[in-house]
């Protein structure tokens, strides 16, 4: 068994059947759920809410990770918490101090992720990284699916790994080859949208990317 954990982005699903489109990568082997939620100021997108995940909890078992790239995150912390989020994931760039906001959502008894954006460099999370479960390193502009990964975060990862023991993410424009070399540099968990949903077999692709 491979210790990857693969984590399709519903971003990329069929919003009009999303439990059925969850049903279908748990049944492929997926590990976690990751819900990208945008709100039109942080990003330049707007996605889903709370309620979306409330609905998915009652559909599925696995981990359900909130990607929060919205401005003010603390305001919705508590929201997504109830809602069942597994691991709740804010924005380093989103926040002021992020340490208070980490420290609130631990406190509600969810784990936590911190992100960084490419332009963000790896060092402005090392102070972070006893506090958090879980570090998102983003290989795209967040805002959209189905852009070109950006292999020059590969040292960023490298960077991570060598001070923090815990789950590395990585996100944006996972597909088979992309995978490799993230896993290389020492990511170990792979969220992909448009490869896992837009697959043939969504099986092969979860598969192929562990
Ligand atoms: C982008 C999101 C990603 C996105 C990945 O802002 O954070 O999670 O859904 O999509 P793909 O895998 O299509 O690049
Ligand atoms: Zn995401």
């Amino acid at each position: 068994m491979s210790n990857i954990i693969v984590a399709p982005s519903i971003l990329a699903a069929d919003f009009s059947k999303l439990g059925s489109e969850i049903k279908s990568v748990e049944r492929a082997g997926a590990d976690w759920i990751h819900v990208d939620v945008m709100d039109g100021h942080f990003v330049p997108n707007l996605t889903i809410g709370a309620p979306v995940v409330k609905s998915l909890r009652k559909n599925t078992k696995l981990i359900l990770e909130s990607h929060l790239m919205i401005d003010n995150p603390a305001r919705y912390i508590e929201d997504f918490a109830k809602a069942g989020s597994d691991i709740i994931t804010i924005h380093q760039e989103a926040v002021k101090n992020p340490k208070s906001v980490i420290r609130m959502i631990k406190a509600l008894g969810v784990k936590v992720g911190i992100s960084i954006k490419p332009k963000t460099k790896a060092s402005k999370i090392y102070d972070l990284l006893d506090m958090v479960d879980l570090v998102l390193i983003m290989t795209v502009e967040p805002g959209f699916g189905g852009q070109a990964f950006m292999e020059d975060m590969m040292p960023k990862i490298k960077k991570i790994r060598k001070r923090f023991n815990g789950d590395i993410a990585v996100d944006g424009g996972i597909n088979l080859q992309t995978a490799k070399k993230a896993k290389k540099a020492g990511a170990n968990v792979l969220v992909a949208g448009t490869y896992v949903f837009g697959a043939k077999s969504i099986k092969k692709a979860i598969e192929s990317l562990r």
